[in-house]
């Protein structure tokens, strides 16, 4: 079996309750969603509500009804950034965010009027809140910055930002995609007015779930991405204004929420993997060691702080660009891992490793072994060997 390390792109495998879920849904109860009035279709909304307030709990919403499902990370980046910025206003997003954020803005700045500044970040890929408030102008309408870096894990200061946001009344926009089901998530805490994620890396859902969460002082002023049925207000053929419809036009992912459901509800067996205890805390020393180790090889360069605060570890060969020891790490060891610039352009020239062509990155995941994690490490030592570098 080839060893996964690509859980930052979506985790791999899921539990094995996702899978059951979502087999039991296929065969039993995937129906339309609130558009029937026959018993499954009702014994259906019941579910979608009960995932939807364990999302909205996780993430310490006022209301479940402030959460609307998406179809990934992306999707609902996009929905709250097409959805609220209009001609005239100003964005500001910084060099460590990733193109689910940076193309809908660059859209906007190019072809409907949208002002952008995007700040800068350290060699770590951290952004500095101060740079934030430096940037914010009158028209400034929305501060869209990434939880955590995709790239070097490194956590961005959220907080700091959104108590600058809140003073500057601007919407603040985080994009969750890399901390959800990692670290604790507290829009209160925050002040976010809209928190993007997937439900399919960290949350361990299956491919096609997310969510957007939207504040209620803002989704009056945030245009949905799609109009069509909700199984609401049929009788209009105007959108419904009603979170969580507006953002919910036609047939929902019923299999996929289903095992997000399912994901959101599973705890951790005891066993020889980063599920051994807590979920995540044995994650957090695997990666920290992989981290730890892969800085002593001489001849291997790394990326982001030291201390690994989530559990994505880029990295470099010296001599070697990193799709060709991708390349190697698959063909001679059969590791699964992502290399380039992972949709996070602009971080790259920030840290260093554009000669690269981006960084090679590991990201373990909840079902990652100690044993796999000892042979990723023997891998790069065998290709850095190979190479003659150190
Ligand atoms: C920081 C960040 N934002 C957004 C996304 C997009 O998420 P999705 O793959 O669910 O569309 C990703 C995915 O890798 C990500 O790492």
């Amino acid at each position: 079996m080839p060893i996964y390390l690509d859980n930052a792109a979506t985790s791999f495998p899921k539990p094995e309750p996702v899978y059951a879920a979502i087999d039991r849904a296929n065969r039993e109860y995937a129906v339309s969603a609130g558009r029937g009035r026959y018993q499954r279709a009702n014994d259906l909304q019941r579910l979608l509500a009960q995932t939807r307030t364990a999302i909205a709990d996780r993430i310490n919403a006022e209301s479940a009804n402030e959460v609307a499902f998406a179809f990934s990370g992306t999707d609902a980046l996009s929905t709250a950034i097409l959805g609220y910025l209009k001609p005239g206003d100003h964005a500001i997003a910084s060099s460590a965010d990733h193109t689910s954020v940076l193309r809908p803005l660059w859209n906007l700045q190019h072809h409907h009027g949208v002002e952008l500044t995007v700040v800068g970040c350290d060699e770590h890929g951290v952004v500095d809140a101060r740079d934030i408030e430096v940037a914010c102008q009158p028209n400034t309408k929305m501060v869209c910055l990434t939880h955590a870096s995709n790239v070097t894990g490194v956590l961005q200061p959220v907080k700091e930002a959104g108590h600058i946001c809140r003073s500057k009344e601007v919407a603040f926009l985080v994009d969750a995609a890399q901390t959800i089901g990692h670290h604790p998530i507290d829009v209160q805490q925050i002040q976010c007015q809209f928190l993007a994620a997937p439900g399919h890396k960290a949350l361990l859902g299956p491919l096609g779930t997310g969510f957007l969460y939207v504040d209620g002082t803002v989704a009056d002023d945030c245009s949905p991405l799609r109009f069509g049925g909700t199984g609401s207000t049929g009788n209009e053929i105007e959108q419904p204004q009603a979170m969580p419809q507006k953002f919910e036009s036609g047939n929902l992912n019923v299999p996929g929420i289903a095992g997000l459901k399912a994901a959101l509800n599973w705890q951790p067996p005891t066993g020889n993997s980063a599920a051994d205890s807590e979920q995540g805390s044995s994650l957090s020393v695997l990666s920290q060691q992989l981290a730890d180790r892969l800085r002593q090889i001489a001849g291997v360069i790394t990326y982001g702080p030291a201390e690994v605060q989530t559990p994505t570890i880029s990295f470099n060969i010296e001599g070697l660009d990193c799709q060709t020891a991708g390349m190697l790490l698959d063909s001679q060891f059969e590791i699964e891992c992502r290399t380039g610039l992972h949709c996070a352009p602009l971080i790259h020239e920030k840290i260093g490793s554009t000669p690269f062509g981006g960084t090679v990155r590991f990201s373990p995941g909840i079902f990652t072994t100690q044993v796999e994690i000892d042979q990723a490490v023997v891998a790069v030592e065998s290709i850095v060997r190979e190479l003659g570098v150190s």
